[in-house]
């Protein structure tokens, strides 16, 4: 087992996983893994190969066959991925067999895309290996459905941050109308819930907490509310 301390954040979408995992990675000057972008960018990257038909096809809702299977985990361990900061934006962003799919992986249809090839149990071990080299000195914040219970099922600290779909829901509308771009209340609920129910309910690595960790309600918190709770456990335990 590595030795590199590793702080696992586990959580449904929308729940602030993704910002809290920013926040703590910072604090500590530590590594951070976002294994949902790895998801992103395998979904985007099959749909774009043809492999997972468009979103607003009746066949999207179809099992996808054994050959689908293999051939998207046959493109799992070709894709070359790799993460560079942008000067400008200082964002993390995905380059892909050398394209940057910073804007692409962030829709909704990728992260349909992601939670469709992410049921697959082939297509998640064959992302293991890439996800655990995540962990170098001088620790690592990764975060995912996963990283406490298969991943980094050894980590110190395991966090598993939720919150109720309609929370996730308006949080998300707030994001997109920040943004300028338009959103509809009843679409992104909807959304939210399809893909906690393929997460919660497929047969590998279900979106469940892990028998040891802190599980946080963020309906009600802030998000300076949560960091310091996170903050505040995780301190006793790795520093
Ligand atoms: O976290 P994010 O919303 O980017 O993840 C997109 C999708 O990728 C999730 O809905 C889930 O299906 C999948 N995922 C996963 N395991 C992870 C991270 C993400 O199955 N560790």
């Amino acid at each position: 087992m590595s030795s590199v301390p590793v702080i696992t954040i586990d959580g449904p979408s929308g729940a602030g996983k993704g910002t809290i995992a920013q926040m703590v990675a910072s604090h500590f000057d530590w590594h951070l893994l976002d294994s949902g972008a790895l998801y992103r960018i395998l979904g985007v990257s099959a749909n774009h190969a043809g492999l997972i038909p468009a979103v607003d096809e009746a066949s999207f809702k179809h099992d996808l066959s054994v050959n689908q299977q293999q051939n998207i985990t046959s493109l799992a361990t070709e894709l070359s991925i790799e993460f560079v900061i942008n000067p400008r934006s200082k964002e993390v962003e995905p380059l892909v067999n050398s394209v940057n799919l910073a804007l692409q992986i962030r829709t909704d249809d990728a992260a349909q895309f992601a939670s469709k090839v992410a049921a697959i149990g082939s297509v998640r071990d064959a992302l293991l290996d890439l996800q655990k080299n995540f962990a170098k000195p001088p620790g690592l914040v990764a975060d995912g459905r996963d990283m406490g219970t298969v991943v980094f099922s050894e980590a110190k600290v395991k966090i598993f941050l939720t919150a109720s779909a309609k929370c996730r829901a308006e949080r998300r509308y707030q994001q997109l109308i920040n943004k300028g771009v338009g959103a509809n209340m009843r679409a992104l609920l909807q959304s939210i819930e399809d893909r906690d129910q393929r997460d919660q309910n497929r047969s590998v690595s279900p979106l469940v907490p892990a028998a040891d960790a802190l599980v946080i309600d963020s309906s009600e918190l802030s998000i300076e509310q949560v960091f310091n709770q996170v903050i505040d456990y995780a301190s006793e335990k790795v520093v």
